[in-house]
């Protein structure tokens, strides 16, 4: 039986040589180079090839390898009855954290402002943003959402929080579901979403949500990128809701070159890099679920597929 990994447009044999540094038995496999594709139990894949996952007639398990799974859920070719599970790592949240305080801090500083005075040779001095003119916003209150909120709570920030299920976090104000979207919203000038991709969160950040946030506002979106209807965030931007956006994800990746967001001095673009799985850390764990199923035992970190996370 083999573990394949498929992810296109990576190098894949450092996870080949985490995984046999962990269990020299494993019979690893990397597409498109599958030999055996009955042999196949166990695929680990990050954007997998649409009409793939249906390849492989004896797969019992797909993981992702990172925090989302939302390229595995919305692939038609997944099998029904094979489980799916992802990565949960303490460098992915630290990761996440590092990337989040850093924008709020350059947000906070100026930092891109002054970046580009400097490309002008401009000597213009601007109001900082203190702690105290912030209420930060998080939406998802997961495995990322909720250390990042503790975290902007323990610096001394004022943090909201937004999630499906009630959630009780010291010192944060904690907001549920639709009904408490609203009010959440009303608190929040710096909204941060952390969100999974699903049916019920695709496109909520949209001109309606815009409106409701304390004006004007900014937001920092590490999600996904069709959490975000991008032509909505423009139109709030110029009519002054939106003082801005750092955006790590996007509806298209690459972002392509024409896109509009490129030439917005007040977006700011990173590309998809705000918490990324490192092979070493996340070997140990797909070799456990590996493992588990050979042996019929419940996966780690396995994802609700009613829910879509
Ligand atoms: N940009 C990057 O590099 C990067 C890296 C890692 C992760 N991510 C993204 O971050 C996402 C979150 O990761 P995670 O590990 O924290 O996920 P997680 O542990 O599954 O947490 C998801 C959170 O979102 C909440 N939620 C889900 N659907 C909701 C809804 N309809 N309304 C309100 N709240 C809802 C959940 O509420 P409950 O707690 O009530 O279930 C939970 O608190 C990932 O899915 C991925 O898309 C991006």
């Amino acid at each position: 039986m083999s573990l394949l990994f498929i992810a296109p447009n990576r190098d894949m044999q450092p996870w080949k040589q985490a995984i046999i540094g962990e269990a020299p038995n494993i019979d690893v496999e990397i597409w498109p180079n599958i030999e055996q594709p009955d042999r196949v139990q166990f695929v680990a894949c990050w954007n997998q090839p649409s009409h793939m996952l249906d390849h492989f007639p004896n797969l019992k398990a797909i993981s992702s390898l990172g925090a989302g799974v939302d390229h595995i859920l919305a692939d038609e070719s997944r099998p029904k009855d094979v489980s799916v599970c992802r990565v949960v790592a303490p460098s992915l949240e630290s990761q996440m954290k590092n990337y989040l305080l850093n924008a709020v801090l350059n947000l906070q500083h100026n930092t891109y402002r002054y970046i580009r005075q400097q490309m002008q040779a401009q000597w213009t001095i601007h109001p900082r943003k203190e702690k105290a003119d912030l209420s930060i916003g998080v939406m998802g209150l997961g495995k990322l959402g909720g250390p990042v909120t503790q975290m902007f709570a323990n610096m001394g920030y004022t943090v909201n929080g937004w999630s499906k299920s009630a959630k009780q976090l010291p010192g944060i104000k904690t907001h549920t579901g639709p009904e408490g979207l609203q009010g959440f919203l009303a608190n929040t000038n710096l909204l941060i979403c952390l969100l999974p991709l699903t049916p019920q969160t695709h496109g909520i950040l949209d001109l309606k949500l815009f409106k409701q946030l304390h004006h004007p506002a900014h937001l920092i979106n590490v999600g996904r990128g069709a959490h975000l209807v991008e032509e909505d965030l423009i139109y709030a931007i110029d009519r002054g809701w939106m003082t801005g956006a750092t955006l790590d994800v996007f509806t298209e990746e690459p972002l392509p070159e024409y896109h509009p967001f490129w030439n917005r001095k007040s977006i700011m673009i990173t590309p998809h890099i705000s918490s990324t799985s490192k092979p070493k850390e996340i070997a140990p764990q797909l070799v456990e679920n590996y493992k588990r199923l050979l042996s019929g035992m419940k996966l780690q970190n396995a994802v609700d597929l009613q829910k879509g996370y």
